[in-house]
């Protein structure tokens, strides 16, 4: 199997990139993030990690990703505001890492994949066939997540004050920290159109892979 490995911090555009170019090479995109979501949701929730009753499962009819929660459908509830920091917030818990890395391996057994998340080309798939790191500044990607939260965003102001916390917190973590893999390539989408990006990245596959 194939696999394509895009990490880096919130905003950068990972989900929205790798889910279109997944479509475009027929891979198929795995969204990391939304397993550690569930995780947070589930803590907000109940005020404790309880990965020992937390049934996760995955679904990809028609290649959306699905995620569940002992059989709810949580998809769209894990897009919550407080449900971010949440994630990142559990995803600095080692038995929360380890409970997550095997699913995410056997995803890229079974697939050609896309998969983006922090840790992707440095620790879930250190052989990753093609490994990209996305990045942007701060405001960028606060940007981008204020006109994705919609009618749901708080201020501007509070959309960035929380990616900067947010990316604090990923790369200082200890275990598995955000950081780009030595054979990463780096790619900076500050002041990219989506198509820009987009385009570059499904270049760099098809030529991986010799895809014509
Ligand atoms: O990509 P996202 O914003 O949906 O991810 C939510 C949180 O999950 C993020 O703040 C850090 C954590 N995460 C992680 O630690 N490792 C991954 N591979 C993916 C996400």
């Amino acid at each position: 199997m194939r696999s394509v490995a895009i990490d880096g911090p919130s905003g950068a555009g990972k989900s929205t990139i790798s889910r279109a170019v997944a479509g475009r090479v027929g891979f198929l995109y795995v969204d990391t993030g939304a397993l550690y979501r569930v995780v947070g949701l589930r803590f907000l929730r109940t005020g404790e990690l309880g990965l020992d009753t937390l049934d996760l499962t995955m679904d990809f009819r028609d290649r959306e990703q699905r995620v569940y929660d002992c059989g709810e459908d949580v998809t769209e509830e894990i897009r919550r505001h407080d449900v971010s920091k949440a994630a990142s917030d559990c995803s600095a818990l080692p038995e929360v890492r380890r409970f997550l890395l095997e699913r995410q391996r056997e995803l890229a057994r079974r697939h050609d994949v896309i998969m983006d998340g922090r840790d992707i080309g440095t620790v879930v798939l250190p052989d990753a066939d093609l490994k990209i790191f996305l990045t942007a500044t701060p405001e960028d990607r606060a940007q981008r997540r204020y006109e994705q939260l919609g009618e749901h965003a708080p201020a501007f102001e509070t959309v960035l004050r929380d990616i900067i916390e947010r990316d604090k917190n990923d790369s200082a973590r200890a275990l598995a920290p955000l950081r780009a893999a030595p054979d990463a390539i780096l790619l900076d989408t500050t002041g990219n159109t989506f198509e820009q990006s987009a385009a570059l990245i499904e270049r760099c596959i098809r030529e991986r892979f010799s895809l014509s």
